[in-house]
């Protein structure tokens, strides 16, 4: 695991968008694996400025790592609407260039292997942008996933509905259910880059990366991938040993 400390969650976003560039540069297929949720915001503005700036993303198709069950796709919180909102829009890019998975499918099993048939036939993910949660889930991949897993379907624990809340009007809002990559998913793309910023990521960040590799801590199953890159500010880095010179 390489650890960048960046002067903020912004400057964080700004070195997590070189690398993301860099590593899409040499790939033919250009497959990009999107996270949603407050961390990732700096990395997409920075992309974002990058196409401004004459960077050409036109044909890089995105995945999307999960998506609540029961919020119907126009609900301004579905994982549909933010990810066109806030990553196909600004990136320049067709909203049907980004899938997302299916949360309202009748039959969310069928979905979920449609989801993983998609991405093999897209010929895997080239960079996976991810967030972690403050107790170590990747995707809505929880606590006690198991290493093995792939696209399916999960019950969300209380304390990522009660973080989550703060987008929705109250606690009771928050969906119960979501559908998401799995751990081994996540594994499999070539290349993975976690954005942290703020102390209450910093003791998921510790355990993430000096701890033990352990299913109890999602995040700390990267340990094994060949190509992990964490892009911190001070704050989520504060509780690590020895912190890296800042970027
Ligand atoms: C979002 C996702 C989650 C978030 C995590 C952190 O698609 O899969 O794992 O990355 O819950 O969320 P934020 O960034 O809002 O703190």
């Amino acid at each position: 695991m390489r650890i960048v400390v960046s002067a903020g969650p912004e400057e964080a976003g700004e070195a997590a968008a070189r690398l993301v560039l860099q590593r899409l540069s040499v790939s033919s297929g250009r497959v990009l694996g999107v996270a949603t949720g407050s961390s990732p915001g700096p990395l997409y503005r920075a992309l974002a400025a990058s196409v401004r700036a004459g960077a050409d993303l036109s044909d890089v198709r995105g995945f999307a790592l999960d998506e609540y069950i029961g919020l119907p796709r126009e609900h301004p919180q579905s994982y549909h609407s933010i990810v066109e909102r806030d990553v196909a829009m600004p990136l320049g890019l067709r909203p049907e260039a980004i899938l997302v998975p299916e949360g309202q499918a009748p039959d969310p099993t069928s979905a979920a292997a449609a989801y993983e048939a998609a991405i093999a036939a897209a010929g895997g993910i080239d960079v996976q942008i991810l967030g972690i949660g403050t107790n170590g889930h990747i995707g809505f991949n929880e606590p006690g996933s198991p290493r093995g897993s792939r696209t399916r379907m999960v019950r969300l624990e209380e304390s990522t509905r009660r973080a989550n809340s703060r987008f929705f009007r109250s606690l009771d809002d928050v969906p119960t259910l979501a559908i998401t990559q799995g751990v081994s998913t996540i594994l499999e793309a070539r290349s993975i880059v976690l954005i942290a910023s703020g102390e209450a990521k910093a003791s998921a960040v510790r355990r993430s990366v000096q701890g033990a590799t352990t299913e109890d801590m999602p995040a700390s199953l990267l340990q094994g991938h060949r190509d992990v890159t964490l892009f911190l500010d001070p704050a989520a880095a504060s509780l690590l040993d020895r912190v890296p010179a800042k970027a």
